[in-house]
């Protein structure tokens, strides 16, 4: 005796199917395109990021080889970021060049390893990072610690006596802070 088994369908389990089925394509499809797209962009870096300055001081407040914490709020912050979005960079007056143009060292407030704050230490003249012991010399260059490279350096220029630096995105190994447009 054979078994045999038979599988009917309905003219309508058939089209449910069929609508289901399309359903996944097109829900596919829309995240394809909602999560590809700023991928895409960000591998490309195909999206611009605008540039803001922010405005520190008058050139005047920045005493001759003395290093300053200046905070501000970032303008590229984001609505979810909250106080994080409270940044700040750390400015050296290195004094005038040949041309008689004042000359600044403006280094991110962010450890080149992983991003925390560093502090500066103006009696060892040295930055250190709290988080993993990470160590600067006073240029911004690593002196030692698990930092690969040293502090992320910011651009900045001077407009009617005042010091500006371009809003510091969060910096990294391949987006350092001085590729942007000035
Ligand atoms: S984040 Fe600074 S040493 Fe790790």
């Amino acid at each position: 005796m054979s078994i045999e088994a038979t599988c009917t369908q309905s003219p309508n389990s058939l089209g449910r199917r069929t609508f289901f089925q399309w359903l996944t394509y097109g829900l596919s499809a829309v995240a394809s395109v909602v999560l590809g797209g700023p991928l895409f962009g960000y591998f490309l870096g195909a999206r611009p990021r605008a540039v803001h300055w922010v405005p520190l001081d008058d050139v005047d407040k920045f005493p001759l080889n003395e290093t300053r914490l200046k905070s501000f709020d970032n303008p590229l912050r984001q609505p979810w970021d909250g106080i994080t979005a409270l940044t700040g960079v750390y400015v050296r007056n290195l004094g005038v060049d040949e041309q008689g143009i004042v000359q600044f060292l403006v280094l991110a407030v962010n450890c080149a390893h992983l991003g925390c704050p560093v502090s500066w230490f103006p009696q060892s003249g040295l930055f250190m990072c709290p988080c993993h012991g990470g160590v600067y010399h006073v240029n911004g260059d690593r002196a030692s610690g698990p930092p690969p490279r040293g502090l992320f350096h910011c651009v900045w220029r001077v407009r009617q006596g005042r010091l500006e630096v371009q809003a510091p995105h969060y910096p990294t190994l391949q987006d350092t802070l001085v590729s942007g447009e000035v």
